[in-house]
């Protein structure tokens, strides 16, 4: 079986926040079934919107706007998984991650619908409400670009506010890791 690789990508803007350790218990779960994982933090990375001028097109793999995204957009290409977290922020994803989203979704596309069949999941922390939201807006983006989705125990969030809160938040744990095990279930099955 080849190497598997999965990449987590965390929109929050704290390295160390709720998103980011939700998104490291899946991916501990990835590493302990011999999964090579790696995570970008891009929240608070200058947010540049795709400006619809077309030019992935021509420009097969990157984007006009040369930034980080194109740095990004190749660890997307080479991944057999990518996990997308972000806080709710007003009941939606932040903008770093919609970011991600419109433009490597139009890159992906032009270059030969790269993300077609790979595994795709979606992770939210929420203090209260608008978590569903979120990860409604995140899985838009891998049901378009013909990925697989994977399920959980509960709908991929953790109640968490503070730093902190989501290690004391047990049925958020249980969920990363259900979801850990079953992103490493499809991608054993799909590598076969
Ligand atoms: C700008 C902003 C908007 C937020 N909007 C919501 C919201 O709509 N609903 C909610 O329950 N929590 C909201 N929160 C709280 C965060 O979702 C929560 O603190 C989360 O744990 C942060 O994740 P992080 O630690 O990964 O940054 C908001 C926080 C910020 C800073």
């Amino acid at each position: 079986m080849p190497q598997l690789k999965v990449l987590a990508i965390n929109g929050s803007p704290r390295a160390e926040g709720n998103t980011a350790h939700m998104l490291e218990t899946v991916l501990g779960v990835c590493r302990a079934a011999g999964i090579e994982t790696e995570t970008v933090h891009v929240g608070g990375k200058p947010v540049r919107g795709c400006v619809a001028c077309g030019a992935c097109g021509a420009h097969i793999g990157r984007c006009a706007t040369d930034d980080w995204v194109n740095e990004l957009y190749p660890k997307m290409a080479a991944a057999d998984a990518i996990i997308l977290g972000s806080p709710t922020y007003f009941s939606d994803l932040t903008p770093e991650l919609k970011a991600v989203i419109d433009r490597t979704g139009f890159i992906a596309g032009r270059d030969g619908k790269r993300f077609s069949r790979k595994v795709g999941a979606a992770v939210s922390a929420v203090r209260r409400a608008g978590g569903i939201h979120t990860l409604d807006s995140i899985n838009h983006f891998f049901l378009i670009n013909d990925m697989v989705v994977p399920g959980s125990s509960y709908w991929n969030m953790s109640l968490a506010r503070e730093l902190g809160d989501y290690e004391r938040d047990a049925e958020g744990i249980r969920t990363m890791t259900r979801l850990g095990e079953n992103v490493v279930w499809l991608l054993e099955r799909l590598a076969k």
